[in-house]
Formats: structure tokens, C-alpha cells, sequence
């Protein structure tokens, strides 16, 4: 039996991978076995069905690491493997500063010299942006929480089931930091050794001039990973000691990353 497709919920993901691969926009879907989820094409089911992994489980996940560990690289090949939304406070932060609102010119300073915004303020972004629809099958919060208070908030909100403690040395930090390059309309991020754009300078799909973040300049940078010693490297005792904690070696190429995270997360 078919089913229209819902408006809202945890199949956006999946309905936006339906459409890179065939061109259609899904009409219907079809539970065909547990976990599979058959879409269907507009006025040509039989021959668009496509069967796409859905979600084990409900899955909530927290990243954490120092910047520049590779937290938003993995959360965009994770949120396709896992089907759920990749959530980044430091991305919202941006598309705010980006779109002048109230909360962007609050914040604009603070990003550009690595501090935290205050807990108050990302507390209650999180929170609405967790009530949206998409978030109700599972999170990917990559750089929340970031203190204490946040983490506690966290908890009251909805409990993490893993948090994945991202770990890398100091030294490949900063080569990874100092070589970042961005799209700024899209947020897609490259590395001009590691993952360099196809034409130098330029995104490869917009052909939009890539920008340094203000965030990536040395001093900043610097200041980003006190901040993070400080503030945030605690939380690592405090999940560890709630027993929902995984350490992550990310020192290889990102897709051996994800395949040793889906392995610890199994
Ligand atoms: P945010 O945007 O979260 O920055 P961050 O935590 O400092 O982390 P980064 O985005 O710098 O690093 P990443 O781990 O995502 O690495 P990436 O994948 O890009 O936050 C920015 C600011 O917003 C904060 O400083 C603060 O002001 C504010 N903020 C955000 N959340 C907040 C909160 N909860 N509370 C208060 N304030 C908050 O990778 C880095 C580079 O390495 C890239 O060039 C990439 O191509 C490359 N790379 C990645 N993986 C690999 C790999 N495996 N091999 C080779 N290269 C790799
Ligand atoms: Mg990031």
C-alpha cells in the first residue's frame, strides 16, 4: 500500500536523496520491510521505486571536539548515512550574522573572536530549532553543547543517547583551521591541501569566490582552542561519567571516519 508523502518529518533527508538520484519529485511512499522505505517518482511508480535505508532507531547525537577536528565534515556524510538532520550552532550562528538579524548583530563579534555566545541565548535557539519537525526522528547537534549549563539544558530538552568525542592533535588542528576555505552562500567548506575546490578559489557548484572564515585567522584560532580547553573539554568527563560516550580517532580520511563511527555507534 502507498502512502502520500508527509509534508514535514524525518523523510525530508531522505525525500531530498530520492531527488538527487532520480530527478522526481517522490509522490508516495511504501513501507516495504523494516527499515526500507520505498519512494515513488510522480506518474511513473513502477519503474522510480528506489529503496533507501531508513534510521535503525531514533537516534540523538551529540559531536564534540576541539575546532577544526572535523566535526562538521563528518555531521554532512552522517546525516545521509543516519537520515537525520545535521544541526550546527556555529552554521545558525552564521546565517544569522549573514542575514543581519537581531541575533546576527548580537553575535557577529563574538564568532569573529572565537568566544562563546552566551548560554542563554544559543540555549534557546537549540530549543526551537530541536521542536522543528525534522529533528522529532533524531539530532546530529555538532557544537552543541559547548559548557556545562548547555549540556544540562540538553538534558532537559531530549538526552543524547551518544556523544561522540572527536579527537585529533593539536598540530593537524591547525593545519586543518589555517587551510579551511568556505562558501559563504552555501556554507560548503573545503581545504585548499585536503579537499581543495576543482578551480582554485572558487565553490564548485555556485563558482562563488571561497572566503576565510574570520574565525580561521590565527589569533582567533588560538583563542578558540582555550576557549575550548576551558569551557567545553569538561563535558567529556561529564558524558563519559553518564556512560553515553565514544571517542573518535579522527586522524584519517573522512569516509574511513564515518565507516569507524557507524561501526561504534552499531
Ligand atoms: P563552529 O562553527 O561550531 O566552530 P568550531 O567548533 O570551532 O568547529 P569548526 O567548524 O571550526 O571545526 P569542525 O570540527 O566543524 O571542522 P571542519 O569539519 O570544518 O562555531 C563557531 C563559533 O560559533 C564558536 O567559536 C562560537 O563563537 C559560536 N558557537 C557555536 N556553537 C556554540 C555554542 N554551543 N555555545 C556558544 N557559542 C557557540 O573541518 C576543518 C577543516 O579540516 C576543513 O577545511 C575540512 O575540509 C578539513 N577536514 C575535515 N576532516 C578532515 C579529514 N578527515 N582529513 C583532512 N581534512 C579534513
Ligand atoms: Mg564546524
Amino acid at each position: 500500500m502507498s502512502v502520500r508523502m508527509p509534508d514535514h518529518g524525518f523523510s525530508d533527508v531522505l525525500q531530498s536523496r530520492f531527488r538527487r538520484w532520480t530527478g522526481l519529485v517522490p509522490s508516495a511512499f511504501r513501507i516495504a520491510e523494516p527499515h526500507i522505505l520505498n519512494f515513488m517518482g510522480e506518474g511513473n511508480c513502477s519503474v522510480h521505486d528506489i529503496a533507501v535505508p531508513l534510521p535503525k532507531k531514533i537516534m540523538n547525537l551529540v559531536f564534540l571536539g576541539p575546532p577544526g577536528a572535523g566535526k562538521g565534515t563528518i555531521a554532512a556524510l552522517a546525516k545521509d548515512a543516519f537520515a537525520i538532520p545535521h544541526i550546527s550552532t556555529g552554521d545558525l550562528f552564521r546565517a544569522n550574522i549573514k542575514n543581519e538579524t537581531e541575533l546576527g548583530k548580537l553575535v557577529k563579534s563574538i564568532l569573529a573572536a572565537g568566544d562563546l555566545v552566551p548560554d542563554e541565548v544559543t540555549i534557546k535557539m537549540v530549543e526551537n530549532r530541536l521542536a522543528e519537525p525534522d529533528a522529532a526522528g533524531g539530532y546530529i547537534l555538532d557544537g552543541f553543547p559547548r559548557t556545562i549549563a548547555q549540556a544540562d539544558a540538553l538534558s532537559s530538552m531530549r538526552e543524547p543517547d551518544h556523544v561522540v568525542n572527536f579527537v585529533l592533535g593539536r598540530d593537524e588542528i591547525l593545519k586543518r583551521l589555517s587551510g579551511r576555505r568556505v562558501c559563504k552562500s552555501t556554507g560548503r567548506t573545503y581545504h585548499i591541501i585536503y579537499n581543495p575546490p576543482k578551480v582554485e578559489g572558487v565553490d564548485d557548484e555556485t563558482g562563488e569566490p571561497l572566503i576565510q572564515r574570520d574565525d580561521d585567522k590565527e589569533e582567533a584560532i588560538m583563542n578558540r582552542l582555550d576557549v575550548y580547553e576551558k569551557s567545553t573539554a569538561p563535558l567529556i568527563d561529564y558524558y563519559r561519567k553518564k556512560g553515553i560516550l565514544v571517542d573518535l580517532d579522527c586522524s584519517g580520511k573522512p569516509e574511513d571516519i564515518l565507516k569507524a563511527l557507524e561501526k561504534l555507534l552499531a
